[in-house]
């Protein structure tokens, strides 16, 4: 389906040409003085130096072209040669019952479908969760739903780190703590035992531990650095430990990530592109883009028009070892192997920017991808706490993600339980619906490069900009459906009516936006556009149900041209939520 304000634009270019003037003046925006029009044109403005004519003439004149439109109710040229525009009612309701009968309300697929790659989550195996790498999974799983749901085909990959000095440590602490461990027996050659030696929590202590310890003593480091080569380099016993390790960390990992209703469709890591390094950093070499410098082979990477220094990109140390980088371009060239991505987006925090900007520019010289793969990384803001500094628990520690999600549950099972009487069960699952759009929504709503603060009173409000406030309005249309439906109505072949408020009209129009909303938030990866979107619809929703008398409407084709609407408000706000990540309860 067209876009309702290119419908607009194109009635009001026809009259630019009708009246003898270039059409591409016909352009007409959003007004930006919604008390005077709902949308304006500033052709005649523009038309005014091109034509040496006095600008209110040529808007006089495009208004008479557009007298008998099926789309203008009201044109007026005002001085000094503004056209302040208002659409036909029937022009909206036309539109509205064509978004409801058209599949994605008239979102059109792309003419050129992408195949992404999205690389977020990024959660090192053993280390418990953050608040850190929150906004990687909440961002990310947005970004996805939204270029899925435009029409694109997205593959998610959660890229764990699983495979640095990190495993090396863990192995290490403990071989101190349990040196009897089978794992640790070089000359044993029969098969290990199917259980793990460790818990997750033990495993959760293990790792601050042995961190701990390498930092006060150089010779425990170096025994883990000993402990992560022999685990690269294959040591049976080391490689089963490993993989207990994982088998402990990830199914930790899936529960944690599934409460956060974010689902990755690939599981893999840093540790599957081990076996890659060596044939690609040979043909860096051999291909001349990498050479020794230091000790070190690195490939240049700077650009004559750079402004500000960028060293090379690192691929091996000094010591033969790989680095972050070797690993993530490794996964590159994997990634174009083996699923021909025309696009690879990466999340991680904005402090990673120049990093990025070392390996996509690595990646496209040394021709891991092609010249027109695109390469994007969103580095995104820090979380704060009201202090303004990076949230912490009230001890000052790191916030565990786990301890987080479960304080706002309780926020918002106090909030529901105040509201009304309600049996525990549903109290409990509707506060873990409402907290995740609490969560979500607090954060999708902020432009993601932005910091923003983590305000647990005001996301999980029921008023203002938040996520609650958005489900609480579709639980408001659902019950007037559901009592719309008791009284014996149907929710089926309804017609959208022709605006009989103020009211009506604004929540019609904007609801008339969705595609090129959407489209744009995809185009953008923003999924603040969503958010923007809805509590603007959210908004126009609730000022029309203040004003309307819906269910005693007593012509019974108007209610239902009512009912219809409220229909259309209930799916596009259930869309847009779904894309954004979160869902809403029945009642709340
Ligand atoms: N594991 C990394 C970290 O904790 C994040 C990984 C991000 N993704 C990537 N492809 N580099 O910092």
């Amino acid at each position: 389906m067209k876009k309702f304000l290119d419908l607009i634009s194109e009635e009001m270019k026809q009259a630019f040409e009708a009246a003898g003037y270039d059409r591409e003046l016909g352009k007409v925006t959003l007004s930006n003085r919604p008390d005077l029009c709902e949308y304006q044109c500033n052709g005649a403005m523009a038309g005014a130096k091109l034509y040496k004519k006095a600008p209110i003439m040529i808007a006089n004149e495009v208004a008479e072209k557009c007298e008998g439109s099926d789309v203008f109710s009201e044109v007026s040229a005002v001085a000094p040669g503004f056209l302040n525009l208002k659409v036909k009612e029937a022009f909206v309701t036309k539109y509205l019952n064509e978004m409801a009968v058209s599949e994605k309300f008239g979102l059109d697929a792309p003419e050129h479908p992408k195949k992404i790659i999205i690389d977020y989550g990024g959660p090192n195996v053993a280390k418990p969760l953050h608040v850190g790498h929150l906004r990687s999974a909440i961002i990310g799983e947005s970004i996805k739903r939204i270029a899925r749901y435009a029409g694109h085909k997205v593959i998610g990959d959660i890229h764990l780190g699983d495979w640095g000095l990190q495993m090396g440590l863990i192995i290490q602490e403990l071989k101190e703590r349990q040196p009897s461990l089978v794992y640790f027996d070089e000359t044993y050659a029969g098969e290990y035992p199917a259980e793990p030696p460790f818990t997750i929590s033990e495993l959760e202590e293990i790792y601050p531990t042995a961190s701990g310890k390498s930092k006060e003593d150089p010779a425990y480091k170096e025994k883990a650095m000993a402990a992560t080569f022999k685990l690269q380099s294959g040591v049976r016993g080391y490689r089963a430990l490993w993989d207990q390790i994982m088998k402990v960390s990830v199914a930790d990992l899936k529960r944690n990530y599934e409460n956060l209703n974010v689902e990755f469709d690939l599981w893999k890591g840093e540790s599957d592109v081990h076996d890659e390094i060596p044939a690609m950093v040979d043909y860096m070499k051999k291909e001349g883009y990498a050479y020794i410098s230091d000790g070190a082979l690195v490939v240049d990477v700077k650009e004559e028009t750079d402004t500000k220094e960028i060293p090379p990109c690192m691929i091996l140390k000094s010591d033969g070892a790989s680095l972050y980088n070797t690993t993530d371009l490794a996964t590159i060239l994997v990634r174009m192997r083996d699923y021909h991505p025309d696009k690879l987006i990466y999340l991680t925090d904005k402090r990673q920017e120049l990093y990025f900007e070392q390996v996509f520019r690595c990646a496209r010289k040394t021709k891991l991808v092609k010249p027109q793969t695109e390469l994007l990384h969103i580095g995104f803001g820090t979380m704060n706490g009201k202090d303004g500094k990076p949230f912490k628990t009230r001890e000052g520690g790191v916030m565990r993600l786990e301890y987080l999600i479960k304080e706002i549950n309780e926020e918002m099972y106090r909030k529901i339980t105040d509201n009304r009487e309600v049996a525990e069960e549903e109290a409990r699952s509707t506060a873990k619906i409402v907290a995740l759009s609490a969560i979500k929504y607090g954060d999708l709503s902020n432009q993601a490069s932005k910091d923003y603060i983590f305000d647990i009173d005001k996301f999980t409000s029921f008023e203002g900009d938040t996520g609650p406030y958005i489900l609480y309005t579709i639980v408001r249309i659902k019950s007037i459906l559901n009592k719309y439906k008791e009284q014996g109505g149907s929710l089926q072949n309804l017609n959208i009516c022709d605006a009989g408020s103020e009211s009506e009209k604004s929540l019609m129009m904007e609801i008339a936006k969705f595609n090129a909303m959407m489209e744009g938030a995809c185009e953008e990866s923003a999924p603040h556009k969503v958010c923007a979107y809805i509590y603007d619809l959210a908004n126009a929703f609730n000022h029309f149900y203040h004003e309307t008398k819906i269910l005693t409407e007593e012509n019974a084709d108007k209610k239902a041209g009512y009912i219809a609407l409220l229909v259309l408000t209930r799916d596009i706000l259930e869309t847009c939520i779904d894309v954004l990540g979160f869902s809403a309860p029945e009642r709340m």
